[in-house]
């Protein structure tokens, strides 16, 4: 396999987690570029379930490396806890992963910052996570955050968290909230850096000689395009660039050592926290809640659901420069007919082809459908394109035509045998 980028071509929950897993039988080495957290990547494997925030996904097949890389914002304790999790669930980790020492690190008053900012804004709040990720991006730009590399010398770390508690205490004071107990995050954070630390190294360096050695690399990224601070319906986002270009800054590998980039789509649209959704639909939402799927990874909220949105796609694939496409949650669609494709947006009485870059008009945006006759028949077991009902396969290349990106694979339900391969 070449070194690919993988990423969300529409707001996040993808199906990322489940992809990945399927192509790191391939890989050499699994990388986390941005994010923290707020993640939340399924994958199911023979039949146990595990939710992955700031560990790779690759994790779960042995031999894999797995790199949390520079560009990652990293709440220690949270890790610690996933690492701990893994292994009560026999996943091995001890050689197999690897934290950059350049990482950024969540500290508590990041999610208190994090909350307060969602309260203040009242009806207009992002529906953020609460994991603390604006904050913490934040104080990065600011030059004002802590790393990894910090925390592996105690002394310098107990100091400079110290000034940090201090001035966000002040701040959170003035909000009305709680201030932060230095000695408890101090203790808590140097326990947590010392179960870290056999893993925390220079991953640029590393990534860079296991290029050297031909090793091939996935990026899995997380969040989705739509969700880039960048690129995605800002305010609206979250505080990286979940698109592409992520991954070369959030890991140091070079944008010429990528050989392709694959988007990973629904086949349908989800999202999780507020901001426009175009083609959300209420009716989809209930069959797909009734039959107990789009609930967050993370936070257990239940996710907005519409139908597939090709206007969001076809940009998705013009910003990542998407070269495949992986399909995935086929299966959600198994009874619904018809169903609905959005193939343009109406915007103040204009056809429009492109999403509008401002929230308000995106709001105002009212999707142009085309019509599909659904195929009513179970595709789960499907094991080969030719398996699938003829109406379902009109449909997979319809919204990759659309999208504008050649279809690879397509997943018709979470465990990884449920992949077809093109
Ligand atoms: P990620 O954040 O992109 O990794 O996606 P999440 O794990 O948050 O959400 C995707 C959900 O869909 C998870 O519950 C997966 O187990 C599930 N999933 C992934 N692919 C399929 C599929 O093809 N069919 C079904 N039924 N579920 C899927
Ligand atoms: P994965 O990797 C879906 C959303 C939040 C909120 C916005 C900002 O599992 O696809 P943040 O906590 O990042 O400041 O929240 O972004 N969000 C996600 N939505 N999937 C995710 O990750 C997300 N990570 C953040 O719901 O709307
Ligand atoms: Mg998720």
């Amino acid at each position: 396999m070449a070194n690919t980028i993988l990423i969300g071509a529409q707001w996040g929950d993808e199906g990322k987690g489940k992809i990945i897993d399927v192509l790191t039988a391939r890989a050499d080495i699994v990388v986390r570029s941005q994010g923290g957290n707020n993640a939340g990547h399924t994958v199911i494997e023979r039949g146990k379930k595990y939710i992955l925030h700031l560990i790779p996904s690759g994790i779960l097949r042995r031999g894999k490396m797995c790199v949390i890389g520079n560009g990652v914002v990293v709440d220690p304790v949270a890790l610690v806890g996933e690492i701990e999790g893994l292994r009560k669930l026999g996943v091995k980790i001890d050689k197999n992963l690897l934290i950059s020492d350049c990482a950024h690190l969540v500290l508590p008053y990041h999610r208190a910052l994090d909350e307060q900012r969602e309260l203040r804004k009242g009806r207009a709040k992002i529906g953020t996570t609460k994991r603390g990720i604006g904050p913490a991006y934040g104080d990065k730009a600011a030059r004002t955050g802590l790393r990894m590399c910090d925390l592996m010398q105690p002394r310098l770390f107990s100091k400079k968290l110290q000034a940090k508690i201090r001035e966000n205490n002040a701040i959170l004071r003035a909000l009305g909230a709680k201030p932060i107990n230095y000695d408890e995050v101090n203790d808590a954070y140097l326990a947590a850096g010392a179960k870290l630390r056999p893993f925390v190294t220079n991953t640029v360096v590393y990534l860079h000689r296991a290029l050297q050695r031909d090793k091939e690399i996935l990026f899995e990224g997380a969040q989705g395009t739509f969700l880039d601070i960048d690129h995605g319906t800002y305010p609206y986002v979250t505080s990286s660039n979940t698109t592409a270009g992520g991954a070369c800054t959030g890991t140091g590998v070079p944008p010429h050592r990528v050989d392709r980039v694959m988007g990973v789509m629904k086949a349908y649209t989800t999202r999780v926290g507020e901001g426009a959704l175009p083609t959300e639909d209420r009716q989809v939402a209930k069959r797909l809640h009734e039959l107990g799927r789009e609930f967050g990874a993370t936070t257990g909220r239940a996710r907005r659901c519409g139908w597939f949105d090709a206007v969001a796609t076809r940009y998705a694939a013009m910003i990542n420069g998407i070269d495949d496409l992986a399909i995935t949650n086929l299966d959600g669609l198994d009874d619904v007919d018809p169903i609905k494709v959005c193939v343009a947006y109406r915007l103040n009485g204009k056809r429009i082809d492109v999403p509008p870059s401002d929230a308000l008009q995106l709001e105002n945006c009212e999707p142009i459908y085309e019509e599909h006759r659904g195929w009513k028949k179970s595709t789960e077991r499907a094991a080969k394109f030719s398996h699938l009902p003829p109406r379902a396969r009109a449909y997979v290349k319809r919204i990759s035509e659309l999208t504008g990106a050649r279809l690879s694979m397509i997943s018709v339900g979470p465990e990884r045998a449920q992949t077809i391969f093109l």
